[in-house]
């Protein structure tokens, strides 16, 4: 005590020493000067982004500068976007591009001749069960049921209740049947959205006005496993929230519990796990984090867009496991795609909540608009009548007993799957599949080899990164008889030629790191058919220690999805015959 006196004295007699030969404007300046510049070094130290990472991003911000570098990137860049706009107009395969209006309208026979060619287009055998998840089920009698269903329903809106009671009907009835399946009490409620990441994106702004309104928490975050969809971290970027990533148990892939705890803090407004994740289609321990919810009365989202449908008939299809729904306290809303394993077409999924005080924050209301009350209850004003129909449809098609069915059989298959992989000792599955995706690995070779095999076999996978793994996403195209033992047979076979010569690089990798951009550039329509450029593609993007040019990479690829230029345009600009 006596010694920190003592100090304090010494250090203000230093202070007066130091500022005696200020006069007390000059002390009052260095006063605030001293205080705004501690001030400033503390926001400095202490960012979202960590120190080193900014470092990392000026260095190569300056070093993107440098002459040399600056050419060799540009040069990149513009390989890139050749690269990818040759891509797709081989996949077009020359056929014209319509860019105007035809100048007096088609025919039946013509819009009909021309969908169908362009639907054409395409290699890869989707029906015959070579693809990893996208269509997830197909039957030529429900397609006819919903086409005609379509039709009747097209012109449907439920934003208008009093014209269109029907739409609102249906759109009702198919958020109480999914709320049944998951277990929801008469208090829980929802809407349908036009897909899984609306439904997230829902849930995201739900809960940042909840936190906001009610809490009173000024700069909402939310934590979500690092393997949940980029849907949350697209709500973040819409809604600017703060988003936390939590890493995963490098064995079991699901989300560090422990870290999830830390990464908690005043201002968190939602956690979040998926059942299963995209990337490993593992589950994320939910119940341990609906109790952490609870725990500090935080909502927890379950995002099961993509296993919902399945998780739900698990129980039916005899397949014993623990509660991911509204049947643990402390889950608050879940997301469910209709439009995956639900089997219904694209642009519908379901976002539910356990009370109305959550969805009431996912409305958007403007009372005080010249054109009326305005009152809408997802991102769209204006919704498909038809789609919501069709997905009534397909609800009504499949029923309980047939979803069960296709549970059981899409279960089986990827168990079926799973134990032949573990068979090949050259690979290993990341974590316990918990529905339908099977994630692979390798410790002997670059798993994108296997993958690139595949792809020369007909075979169409996920690729993951950090680490490299590719997945396979089961669908009920994957339960017809053989398609299992063919799969099998084929990475069994690409094992053994992978393994002449194990040390191999991925195409992509080693090409690019050539440098020859002017060679490359050369590519053409009619260059063969190259399908590891995708694969390719993710080599050498993670050999990229800057993020941001792969970041623009993909914006290069997502304009080539645009392209619209070729050969032929004037044919249709001229109207044809
Ligand atoms: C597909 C998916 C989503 C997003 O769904 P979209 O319908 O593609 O918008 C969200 N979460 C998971 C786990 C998914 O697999
Ligand atoms: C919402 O709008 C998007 C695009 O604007 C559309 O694709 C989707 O079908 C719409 N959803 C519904 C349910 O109408």
């Amino acid at each position: 005590m006596e010694q920190v006196h003592i100090l304090l004295h010494c250090a203000r007699l230093s202070i007066n020493e130091f500022f005696d030969a200020y006069d007390s404007a000059e002390t009052v300046g260095i006063t605030v000067f001293i205080v705004l510049s501690l001030i400033w070094l503390k926001n400095f130290l202490f960012q979202e982004e960590s120190l080193a990472a900014r470092i990392n991003r000026v260095v190569f911000k300056v070093a993107k500068i440098l002459p040399a570098v600056s050419l060799k990137i540009e040069c990149e860049k513009k390989k890139a976007t050749n690269d990818f706009q040759t891509n797709m107009l081989r996949l077009h395969e020359g056929r014209p591009y319509v860019t105007h209006l035809p100048k007096t309208g088609w025919s039946r026979e013509r819009i009909l001749e021309e969908v169908k060619s362009n639907l054409k287009l395409g290699h890869y055998k989707w029906k015959e069960g070579y693809v990893s998840g996208c269509v997830y089920n197909l039957n030529d009698e429900l397609v006819k049921i919903l086409t005609e269903v379509y039709g009747l329903a097209s012109y449907t809106n439920p934003l208008h209740p009093d014209i269109f009671p029907g739409a609102c009907k249906m759109e009702a009835e198919v958020v109480r049947m999914t709320l049944n399946l998951f277990h929801g009490s008469e208090e829980a409620c929802g809407t349908m959205t036009s897909g899984g990441t609306e439904s997230i994106l829902m849930a995201c702004k739900s809960y940042r006005d909840y936190a906001v309104e009610e809490k009173g928490i000024k700069h909402p975050e939310i934590v979500i496993p690092v393997t949940a969809h980029p849907a949350f971290d697209k709500a973040a970027s819409y809604f600017g929230l703060r988003i936390k990533h939590v890493p995963v148990d490098p064995d079991t892939t699901t989300v560090d519990l422990k870290a999830m705890r830390r990464y908690i803090s005043r201002n968190t407004c939602m956690i979040a796990g998926s059942a299963p994740n995209f990337p490993y289609g593992t589950i994320d321990p939910i119940e341990d984090i609906a109790a952490l919810g609870r725990k500090y009365n935080i909502p927890v989202h379950v995002d099961s867009c993509l296993g919902g449908f399945i998780t739900a008939f698990m129980d039916k299809a005899g397949v014993s496991h623990p509660p991911y729904d509204f049947s643990i306290p402390g889950v608050t809303s879940i997301s469910a795609d209709t439009h995956k394993y639900g089997f219904a077409p694209k642009g519908s999924s379901v976002i539910m909540y356990s009370e109305k005080k959550f969805l009431h924050h996912q409305y958007c209301v403007f009372p005080d608009w010249p054109g009326g009350v305005y009152g809408s209850p997802t991102v769209n004003g204006s919704r498909a009548g038809g789609i919501i129909a069709a997905c009534w449809a397909t609800l009504m098609y499949f029923g309980v007993e047939g979803y069960a069915d296709a549970t059981k059989k899409i279960l089986q298959t990827t168990k079926y799957i799973e134990e032949g992989l573990r068979k090949m000792e050259e690979i290993f599955i990341f974590g316990k599949p918990g529905t339908s995706v099977i994630a692979i690995g390798s410790n002997v070779f670059h798993i994108y080899l296997l993958s690139e095999g595949l792809t020369k076999k007909g075979w169409n996978l996920n690729p993951l990164q950090f680490p490299c793994g590719i997945h396979l996403c089961v669908t009920y195209m994957h339960t017809a008889d053989g398609v299992a033992d063919k799969f099998l047979s084929d990475v069994r076979e690409e094992i053994e030629i992978i393994m002449k010569n194990p040390k191999a690089d991925v195409a992509g990798k080693t090409d690019h790191h050539t440098g020859l951009c002017e060679k490359q550039a050369e590519s053409s329509l009619d260059k063969q058919h190259e399908p590891s450029s995708l694969m390719a593609m993710y080599g050498m993007a993670q050999s990229i220690p800057d993020r941001s040019v792969v970041g623009d990479f993909t914006r290069y690829f997502l304009d080539a999805m645009y392209i619209t230029k070729g050969a032929n345009e004037e044919v249709y600009r001229n109207g044809f015959k």
